[in-house]
């Protein structure tokens, strides 16, 4: 059912349940329970709401510049003489000690050891009065359009609620409505919970208007961040009035609501963000509803419907059930497999909805909650945390089409740089650029958190440089490479030629650790017995480097960069100075230096598998020995209870994909619906807790099952679950050298692929486990120089 339809649905009044498409909708016959338990999620990059849809409406808004303070300098004061004595504790076997003295002398002080943490603008509250005798209640949300809505019966009259996000406008939106002339009456305050500077409610010209200012919570000459925040009431014919912080509108028949949220992040004062505000909303009320809400549903589904999949249909009505039911079915049952594709068109909705890039020099990147939350605090600071979730957030970006939705990270990487810079001088002593495992709204990189198993990490701009080689892969854009992703890599090389010491002829990483991982510490060294997670040369840091490096020289080369050229000459050497990979004596690939033993052998992080995903280096197309130990690798993890949160069992999902075991990876994206999933299927940590990038990470894992390009081939089918989805197509997902790729299969195998050349690069084909196949009806048996804007159709040689 396309968005139109829903529209004429809701121009008669409720909408009929049966009409929603679950492949589509997430919807519900009852109001959310709580915030994380099916609030539904809309954004336009900048500001999302969460709307419950209650009898009493709440929507919680959420702008990306409300942060918890302003930026802190945290740099450690004696980094430049602790480092070589750290290095020392750990070389000499002293591993407790050299993680007590990593803490103490590497890390902020107490005072500032934390970054400053994502922070919710407040609750929208609308009462309508019709608390009892509601009927054919729905809500929904469309996740392949991005607006969400409520209808209902009440008094003989239908009542809807429609709720969009534009990001050509810049602002939130809602139309409210009733089928009865004069039957809609509305009271709207917001609430918050802290920080409030200002609470009102006006009239002016027949516009209603909330005014909310609010504030980071320091005293005003520490520079706090402060936001305001109107939301303005269009309801012709109708009476509207105000109560104290209270609109009061009655009579109404139709009633438009337009949204805006500033911070003095973006604007030097008060006025300047008033200014911005009104602008945005006048423009908005000018053009009026309908105009502001077509270009933004035109906008995203843009977006969203450049790609889709059809993995076939669930069977006995299961997908015709409200979502809440449907997950609770998925908890025991893996029959309903319409909710993994309604998973996958949630996990591009909310990278849709919540990164998006203008032409203003920064916008940010969804943070570990997206661009929703509903606290003075985020969970876990609601950070852009770098040791995994904030890279998984992307992963989909780049292979379902959605690339654009990446930039924001650039954005922030841009801001995070000259931080890096110093934190690399004052902390490292060395030139270049280099983060820890967090950022916050400031780019600040010091260590935070003061965190034994993840703070000292200083690997975090060499696996987010790699979205940027990886960016230009996906779009062969060369002007990216050589102005923002060429210059990024010489300076993140440029720390680690520097900070990189001499150890067994290798140049190693060290204080470091293999994010949030611990390691018993053997017998012959001090404090043996006790568990512990910092050291020296983690393989994790080795896989890194040597993709920066790696990246480093493939960018040189396309940008036509000599050979000789001094940058390029010590990549390659640096290169042959990394230690390569080691693998075990259970045949595993080495976490650590040597072979420690795990403290806990089904450990959440996959750090030392990066290069299985979202690296290429244990391909089993490019080296069968890594593969096989990743393997190895992947497995003990998952039998000893790996895959232990919402973001840990997708990263599974991608990594038994990319070891080409499809029905692996259908059973850990299935764990995650039994597991993580809430009624909403927000993705959580621990079944309660919303953190985004298991959404992410699931449509990630789901799309590397049809389709991966990491290898140096455009492969199809590499992983498909041939029992659980034997049927079905993929369209519009996007692979390495600019290509977008349509797929089909039948009874468990390939029938057919249309591969479109966006930019004429070199096509290297490979078909499941090396099916031969027809290449526009020709035997295709070496790469093809394809044409720009050419179509490739493949079939199977022989048809079975
Ligand atoms: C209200 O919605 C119901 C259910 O969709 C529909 O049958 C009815 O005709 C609508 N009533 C009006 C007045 O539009
Ligand atoms: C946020 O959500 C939680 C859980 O649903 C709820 O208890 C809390 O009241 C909400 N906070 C706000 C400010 O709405
Ligand atoms: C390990 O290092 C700590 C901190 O420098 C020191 O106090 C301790 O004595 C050392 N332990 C051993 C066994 O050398
Ligand atoms: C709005 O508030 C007024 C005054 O408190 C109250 O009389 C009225 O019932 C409220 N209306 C709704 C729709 O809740
Ligand atoms: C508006 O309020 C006035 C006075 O209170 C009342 O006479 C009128 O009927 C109201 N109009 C509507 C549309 O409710
Ligand atoms: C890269 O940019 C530099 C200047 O910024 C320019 O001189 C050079 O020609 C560019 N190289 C390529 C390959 O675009
Ligand atoms: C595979 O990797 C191992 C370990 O790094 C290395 O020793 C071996 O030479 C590689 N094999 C190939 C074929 O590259
Ligand atoms: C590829 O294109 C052909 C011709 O237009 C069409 O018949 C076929 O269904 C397409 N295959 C896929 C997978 O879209
Ligand atoms: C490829 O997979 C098919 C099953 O889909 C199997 O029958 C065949 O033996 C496999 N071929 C190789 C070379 O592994």
């Amino acid at each position: 059912m396309d968005i139109y339809r829903v529209l004429t649905l809701l121009s008669l009044g409720a909408i009929s349940l049966a009409a929603l498409d679950g492949s589509r909708y997430l919807w519900y016959d009852q109001p959310a329970i709580e915030w994380e338990r099916g609030s539904l999620p809309i954004g336009n990059g900048r500001m999302g709401a969460t709307i419950y849809g209650s009898l009493d409406e709440v929507v919680t808004i959420n702008e990306d510049t409300i942060w918890s303070g302003p930026f802190q300098d945290r740099t450690p004061v004696n980094g430049l003489e602790a480092l070589p004595q750290a290095r020392e504790l750990f070389l000499s076997g002293n591993i407790t000690g050299g993680g007590d003295f990593v803490l103490n002398q590497l890390c902020p002080p107490a005072s500032a050891k934390d970054q400053r943490q994502f922070s919710y603008f407040g609750n929208l509250n609308i009462a309508f009065g019709h608390l009892d005798g509601v009927e054919n209640y729905v809500r929904w949300l469309d996740t392949r359009a991005g607006n969400s809505g409520v209808s209902y019966t009440y008094g003989g009259a239908n009542y809807t609620r429609e709720y969009i996000a534009s990001f050509p406008a810049d602002v939130l939106a809602a139309r409210f409505q009733t089928t009865k002339p004069g039957g809609l009456s509305l009271n709207a305050s917001i609430s918050r919970a802290q920080y409030t500077l200002e609470n009102v409610a006006s009239v002016e010209d027949a516009i209603a208007t909330l005014t909310y200012r609010g504030s980071s919570g320091q005293p005003a000459d520490q520079s706090p961040i402060l936001f305001s925040g109107q939301v303005r009431f269009v309801a012709v014919g109708a009476n509207v009035t105000t109560s104290g912080s209270t609109v009061i509108i009655t009579g109404a028949t139709t009633v438009d609501m337009f949204v805006d949220i500033e911070t003095n992040y973006r604007y030097p004062g008060p006025e300047e963000l008033d200014a911005e505000i009104d602008n945005k909303l006048a423009a908005a009320i000018g053009g009026g509803y309908d105009m502001v809400r077509d270009e933004a549903l035109a906008d995203s589904s843009a977006l969203l419907e450049r790609a889709s999949i059809n993995i076939g249909k669930s069977p006995n009505g299961l997908a015709d059930l409200p979502t809440d039911q449907r997950v609770l079915n998925a908890r025991t049952s893996k029959d309903d497999v319409e909710l993994t594709t309604l998973a996958w068109n949630l996990g591009r909705h909310m990278l849709v909805s919540s990164s998006r890039n203008t032409a203003a020099a920064i916008d940010f990147p969804t943070n570990l909650q997206g661009v929703w939350n509903n606290k003075t605090t985020a969970p876990w600071g609601g950070k852009y945390t770098i040791n995994i979730n904030t890279e998984m957030n992307y992963w989909p970006a780049m292979t379902t089409n959605l690339l654009e939705t990446q930039e924001p990270l650039f954005d922030l990487m841009a801001l995070a740089r000259p931080r890096g810079a110093q934190m690399a001088r004052d902390l490292y002593g060395c030139e270049g650029t280099m983060y820890h495992h967090n950022l916050d709204v400031w780019g600040d990189t010091a260590p935070t958190d003061y965190w034994r198993s993840a703070s000292m990490w200083p690997m975090g701009a060499a696996w987010l440089v790699q979205h940027m080689i990886e960016h230009y892969r996906f779009t062969g854009d060369r002007q990216f490479l050589n102005e923002t992703a060429y210059p990024y890599l010489l300076d993140v090389a440029k720390f680690f030629e520097c900070y990189t010491f001499e150890w067994q002829g290798w140049r190693v990483t060290g204080p470091s650790l293999s994010p949030e991982n611990t390691f018993i510490v053997p017998t012959d060294m001090a404090s043996a017995g006790t568990g512990e997670p910092m050291d020296i040369n983690i393989a994790m840091d080795d896989q890194l480097m040597r993709d920066v490096f790696r990246a480093l020289l493939e960018a040189a080369d396309e940008l036509g960069v000599s050979d000789t050229d001094a940058d390029v000459v010590q990549a390659r050497e640096f290169i042959s100075k990394i230690r390569p990979t080691q693998i075990g004596s259970l045949g595993q690939i080495l976490e650590w230096r040597s072979e420690y033993t795990e403290l806990e052998k089904g450990h959440r992080h996959f750090s030392h598998l990066y290069s299985l995903h979202p690296g290429s280096e244990f391909s089993s197309l490019k080296n069968e020995t890594l593969a096989r130990a990743a393997g190895v690798s992947v497995d003990r993890r998952r039998n000893s209870k790996g895959g232990s949160t919402g973001w840990s069992r997708t990263w599974m999902i991608n990594l038994y994909a990319r070891l080409f075991r499809g029905d692996d990876a259908w059973d850990a994206a299935q764990a995650w619906f039994e597991m993580f999933v809430t009624e909403g299927l927000w993705n959580t940590d621990d079944g309660a807790t919303f953190q985004i990038d298991g959404n992410m990470g699931f449509t990630s894992g789901i799309t590397e099952m049809f389709l991966q390009s990491h290898a140096g081939v455009l492969h199809i089918l590499p992983a498909l679950p041939q029992n659980a989805i034997s049927t079905g197509w993929v369209k519009g997902l996007t692979a390495r050298g600019n290509f977008v790729v349509d797929i089909e299969w039948e009874g468990g195998s390939f029938r057919s692929a249309n591969v479109t050349s966006n930019m004429g690069a070199d096509l290297t084909l490979r078909v499941e486990n090396g099916t031969q196949v027809l290449v526009d009806g020709k035997a295709y048996d070496k790469t093809i120089h394809t044409q720009k804007g050419s179509q490739y159709q493949i079939t199977p040689a022989i048809s079975n």
